[in-house]
């Protein structure tokens, strides 16, 4: 199956005052944009919840996906589908019936999708992959943009890539967490085919031109250059 590569920048590492142009830097340039939801409890930090995904769903045509960094998703995750999110990712760690969770997410227009944090292993996950969407490998811990890729999280994604290819199925590999120019190239070799990017797309002098380079380069190493 040929896959061409999603670039997802995270507007975690975008001016918050300046959201809806701050998306629009990326309109076209970009295939999804990645909303990292933290709660200050599943992890320390905290950004933006639901009311602000609604209102900037209403400001931009570009899908969302949404990477929930919350405790009880099974409580809060559906709304974000509702809200018109195109992917809502959930973690493992939070998770007591991913299955479940999954399910109702389809139910409400949604791709599903799991996360898998820096000290979590992969393999208890591999049977849930018919259910699921996407699998969002971490590849630093979550919590906080800028912190330096960690390249020994990868054999999570050759696990999933390997378990994908000899059950033929269709699913999003997705890696989250140090991903720039000079680390995609890897990740996309692991088996990963969808990218997310902060500080690599919104710290760069022109956005768009980040994400270009940043395809180009994963394009390469899935073979589609
Ligand atoms: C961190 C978030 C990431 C973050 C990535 O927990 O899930 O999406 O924004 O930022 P960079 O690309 O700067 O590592
Ligand atoms: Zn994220």
């Amino acid at each position: 199956m040929e896959r061409s590569p999603i670039i997802a920048p995270s507007i975690l590492a975008s001016d918050f005052s300046r959201l809806a142009e701050e998306v629009h830097a990326i309109e076209g340039a970009a295939d999804w944009a990645h909303v990292d939801v933290m709660d200050n409890h599943f992890v320390p930090n905290l950004t933006i919840g639901l009311p602000v995904v609604q209102s900037l769903r209403k400001a931009t045509s570009i899908p969302f996906d949404v990477h929930l960094m919350i405790t009880d998703p099974q409580r809060w995750a559906p709304a974000y589908a509702e809200a018109g999110a195109y992917n809502v990712t959930f973690h493992a760690e939070a998770c007591d019936d991913p299955v479940a969770l999954a399910k109702t997410l389809r139910a409400a227009g949604a791709k599903a999708g799991l996360a898998i944090d820096r000290d979590t292993p992969v393999e208890p996950y591999l049977e849930l992959l018919p259910y699921l969407d996407t699998v969002l490998i971490m590849t630093i811990k979550a919590g906080f943009g800028g912190q330096a890729f960690m390249p020994e999280l990868l054999d999570k994604v050759r696990d999933v890539r390997r378990r994908a290819e000899v059950n033929q199925l269709e699913i999003r590999i997705e890696v989250d967490g140090g991903i720039a120019a000079d680390t995609i190239e890897q990740a996309a070799e692991a088996g990963a085919d969808a990218f997310v990017a902060g500080t690599a797309v919104y710290g760069a002098a022109d956005p768009a031109e980040a994400i270009r380079k940043l395809r180009a380069l994963a394009a390469a190493r899935m073979g589609l250059a």
